[in-house]
Order: structure tokens, then sequence, then C-alpha cells
């Protein structure tokens, strides 16, 4: 029987910039890509329900998760799609493997259901192993490989996961 490590770890949205430090701090020392200030705050101002931060039982944030959710770019004109994004997610080394990623994964994606996104986006590095476990875990499948994707020069793989139906072929 699985035990749940979970149980004393509880998810919150993300309020104000008190939140944004400790972020920062998990995701800079998780991921290897950079991002400004700028950045997180175009994230977290726009989106704030799209934010949420996993704490431990002394409110320390041990993970978090940053998303976006906005008209599809490509069919702005034509329809009305709303794509979710994944910016970031990281968990605190010491927190791994406990199911906390994929909480926060699954709870993100629920809201964007909610707020009713059609399909969800996320790049994630072709090396890294442990997030293309958990994201195909979830449903996302890799829809293409974005050639020296980041700034390191290293090769993402962009993952998809619809919501709803997909969308038909065209027949010529
Ligand atoms: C990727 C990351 C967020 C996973 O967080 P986590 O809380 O450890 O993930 P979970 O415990 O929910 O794992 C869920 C599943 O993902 C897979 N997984 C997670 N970490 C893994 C690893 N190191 N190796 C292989 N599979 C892994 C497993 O399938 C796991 O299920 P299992 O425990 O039943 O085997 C975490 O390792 C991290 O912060 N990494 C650095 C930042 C990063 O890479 N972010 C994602 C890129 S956008």
């Amino acid at each position: 029987m699985a035990l749940n490590f979970n149980s004393d770890i509880h998810y919150t949205p993300y309020v104000d910039e008190s939140d944004l430090d400790p972020a920062i701090k998990l995701i800079e020392s998780g991921l290897s890509e950079p991002y400004s200030i700028y950045t997180y705050r175009y994230f977290v101002q726009q989106w704030p329900e799209l934010c949420l931060l996993a704490r431990n039982e002394h409110e320390k944030c041990v993970g978090v998760i940053i998303c976006k959710l906005e008209p599809h770019p490509a069919r702005r004109r034509h329809s009305s799609l709303l794509r979710g994004y994944i910016g970031m997610v990281a968990v605190d080394h010491a927190y791994r493997k406990r199911g906390i990623g994929s909480t926060l994964v699954l709870n993100a994606i629920d809201i964007m259901k909610r707020m009713g996104a059609d399909e969800v986006i996320l790049e994630t590095e072709t090396k890294n192993k442990g997030a293309l476990s958990l994201y195909e875990a979830v449903g996302f499948i890799r829809e293409k490989c974005l050639c020296r994707y980041y700034m390191d020069g290293s090769d993402a793989f962009r993952l998809k996961m619809w919501i709803g139906k997909p969308e038909p072929l065209v027949t010529l």
C-alpha cells in the first residue's frame, strides 16, 4: 500500500510578493534557465490563481507551480480556444518523490479546466527524465522537439494535454 507522504503538505494560491521570494529560490535551485523578476511578475500578477505553492507544516514553501491561460496564439482571429501554459514547476530537493510535483500539476490543470482551458502545453528539457515521467504519467504527450530551445543550448520537448476533444484533422 502506498504511504501518504503528502499529509503534512498543504497547497495555497499565490497571494502577494511575499510568496514570490521563496518561489523564485526554489525555481532557481531546480531549473537551469534564468528568469528575470519581470517574467515572474508577468505570470503571477495576471494569473495569481494559476500560481500554487506547496507548504510544509511550518508554512515553508517546498514546491511551486506557475502557469498562465490565454487564447491560442495561432487561432486568435478564428476561434476562442484557450491554451493553458505551465511555465515553471519546482519542488525542494528534500521533498521530492512524495507526489508534491504531480499534485501541483494536477491542481493547476484542474483550475485551468474550470477556467475553460481547451489544452495545456509546456516545454521541458529532453534530458529531464523526472519531469518527463511526471508529465507523461498525468496524460501529456510529446508534440514536438524544439532544437536548442534553452539559453544553454539544450533541446526541449513541447508536451501537450487536450482537455476537450482533440481538433479534427482537416481533410482536403
Ligand atoms: C520534476 C519535479 C518537479 C518532480 O517533483 P516531485 O514532487 O518529485 O514529483 P512526484 O513525486 O509527484 O513524482 C511523480 C512521478 O514523476 C516521476 N518522477 C519524478 N521524479 C523523478 C525522477 N527523479 N526520476 C524518474 N521519475 C521521476 C515518477 O513517475 C513519479 O511517480 P512515482 O513516484 O510513482 O514513481 C522535481 O524533481 C523538480 O523540482 N525538479 C527540478 C525542476 C524541474 O525539473 N521542473 C520541471 C521542468 S518544467
